[in-house]
C-alpha cells in the first residue's frame, strides 16, 4: 500500500499491494464519497444484535465526515437475491449508526439507485452521512453488472472500500465500480490487509496456525496453503478426527470425512516436505452424544471406545499446546478446537484463547484470528479484545488463508 501500512512482501501471488491507495491525504472536502462497508450484521426484530462490523468502520466514516466529505454508505445485508425485502433492510443499521455517531447527521435513504436517492443526496451537506438501502435488492449487484455499477458511481466522485469481509465477492459495488471512480482503501480495509498479510506472508517466527472446525472438505486450500508457510499447524475440531483416521487411529463414532482421508494423507505428506509440524491431540474428551451436560470421559488418542465420539481436546493436549505456544512468536487462528457451542466441550478452545490472550498481553506473541465461530468463541472467552488483530471477515478470511486473490483487494490494486 502507498502509506506506511502495507509491505511489499505481504501480498498473495500476482497482487501488487503497493498499488492500493489509502484515503490518507486525499482531499475529500465538499466531495461526495461512496464508502462500501460490510453491514451484513445480525438483526432480530428490527434491532442490530451485534454492532461490531458497524463500530469497526466508524473511524473511516468519521474521518471522512470530519474532513468535510458528504459520506454515502453502501452495503449489502443478507441474501435477498435481487428482490427488495423489508427483513433485510438497512434501516435498523442506519439507526444504530446514528446512535453510535452522536453529533453527526446520519440519514437513511430507502433505495440505492434512482430518483429517491438523487433527491436525498442533493440535500446532503459536508460532514453528513447517508446510508443507502441494501445493494442486493438489485440483481446487478451480485452479477457485477457494469450498468448497476454506473448507477451507483453516479452518486459520488470518489470511492472507498472498507469492506475486507466482502472482498471475496466480485460484486458491482466491490469490483465494477472501481473502474468508474478513483478508488481507495478505507482504514479498516488497510488494517485488515496489513495484519492478515503480515501474519500469513511475513510473520515473526516461529509461526503457528490453529485451524479448527468440522470439515476438512471446506478447508483444503487453507490447509495446503498453511503447511507451506507455518512452522506448526494445529488441527482441531471435527477435522482432527479425519486427520487421526488418516493415520490409522481408531476414532469410534466420531464425526469423520472418510472420503477425504486420501486428501489428508496428501496434506500430511506436503507438510512433511515443507517442514511444517502437524499437531493433533494426544488425549480427547469423549461422550456418547453431543448434548449439554453429556457424560464425558477423557481418554488417550488411540483408546477411544468404539461407541464414543470425540468432542474436544483433552487436558494433556491443552497443556501440550500451552508448552508449544511459549516458543511461538506469531499465531494465526481460525476455527474452534472442540464442539464449543455445547458445554463442556468449550473448555479447550477457551483455555487456549486465554493462553494466547495472556501471551499477547505480555508482548510475547502476535495473535491474529478470524472467522465467525472463532470470533464468537474469543468473545465468550473474554479474549478478543486482547488479541493483536481480530478480523471482521468470515468467508474472505478463509479465502485469504487459502491463498486466493480477493477480487475486492485486486480491484484496489489495479
Ligand atoms: C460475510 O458476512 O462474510 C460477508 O458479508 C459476505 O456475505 P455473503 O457470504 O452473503 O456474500
Amino acid at each position: 500500500m502507498n502509506d506506511a501500512g502495507g509491505g511489499q512482501s505481504t501480498e498473495p501471488a500476482g497482487l501488487d499491494l503497493s498499488k492500493v491507495k489509502t484515503i490518507e491525504g486525499v482531499d475529500v472536502a465538499g466531495k461526495r464519497v461512496l464508502v462500501r462497508v460490510d453491514f451484513n450484521v445480525p438483526i432480530e426484530g428490527g434491532v442490530v444484535r451485534d454492532a461490531t462490523r458497524i463500530e469497526r468502520v466508524l473511524p473511516t466514516i468519521a474521518q471522512l465526515a470530519r474532513d468535510g466529505a458528504k459520506v454515502v454508505v453502501l452495503s449489502h445485508l443478507g441474501r435477498p437475491k435481487g428482490v427488495a425485502n423489508p427483513e433485510t433492510s438497512l434501516r435498523p443499521v442506519a439507526e444504530k449508526m446514528q446512535e453510535l455517531m452522536q453529533g453527526t447527521s446520519v440519514r437513511f435513504i430507502g433505495d440505492c439507485i434512482g430518483e429517491e436517492v438523487k433527491r436525498g443526496l442533493a440535500q446532503l451537506k459536508p460532514g453528513e452521512v447517508a446510508v443507502l438501502e441494501n445493494l442486493r435488492f438489485y440483481p446487478g449487484e451480485e452479477k457485477n453488472d457494469p450498468v448497476f455499477a454506473k448507477a451507483l458511481a453516479a452518486h459520488g466522485e470518489l470511492y472507498v472500500d472498507d469492506a475486507f469481509s466482502s472482498a471475496h465477492r466480485a460484486n458491482a459495488s466491490v469490483d465494477a465500480i472501481t473502474k468508474l471512480l478513483p478508488s481507495y482503501a478505507g482504514l479498516l480495509m488497510t488494517a485488515e490487509i496489513d495484519a492478515l498479510g503480515r501474519a500469513l506472508e511475513s510473520p515473526e517466527r516461529p509461526v503457528m496456525a490453529i485451524v479448527g472446525g468440522a470439515k476438512v472438505s471446506t478447508k483444503i486450500e487453507v490447509l495446503n496453503h498453511l503447511v507451506e508457510r507455518m512452522d506448526q499447524l494445529v488441527v482441531g475440531g471435527g477435522m482432527a478426527n479425519t486427520f487421526l483416521a488418516a493415520q490409522g487411529v481408531e476414532i469410534g463414532r466420531s464425526f469423520c470425512e472418510r472420503d477425504f482421508v486420501p486428501t489428508v494423507q496428501e496434506i500430511l505428506a506436503r507438510a512433511a516436505r515443507s517442514g511444517c509440524e502437524i499437531v493433533l491431540p494426544s488425549d480427547v474428551v469423549v461422550a456418547d452424544a453431543l448434548k449439554d451436560g453429556a457424560d464425558v470421559r477423557i481418554c488417550p488418542v488411540g483408546k477411544v471406545p468404539s461407541d464414543a465420539m470425540i468432542l474436544d481436546f483433552g487436558p494433556d493436549s491443552v497443556a501440550d499446546l500451552k508448552r508449544r505456544l511459549a516458543g511461538i512468536k506469531t499465531v494465526l487462528w481460525n476455527g474452534p478446537l472442540g464442539a464449543f457451542e455445547t458445554k463442556p466441550f468449550d473448555e479447550s478452545t477457551f483455555a487456549l484463547a486465554r493462553e494466547v490472550a495472556k501471551l499477547t498481553k505480555q508482548g510475547k506473541l502476535v495473535s491474529v484470528a478470524g472467522g465467525g465461530d472463532t470470533v464468537r468463541a474469543l468473545n465468550e472467552a473474554g479474549a478478543a479484545d486482547v488479541f493483536t488483530y481480530v478480523a471482521t471477515a468470515g468467508g474472505a478470511f478463509l479465502e485469504w488463508l487459502g491463498g486466493a486473490t480477493l477480487p475486492g483487494v485486486a480491484a484496489l490494486a489495479r
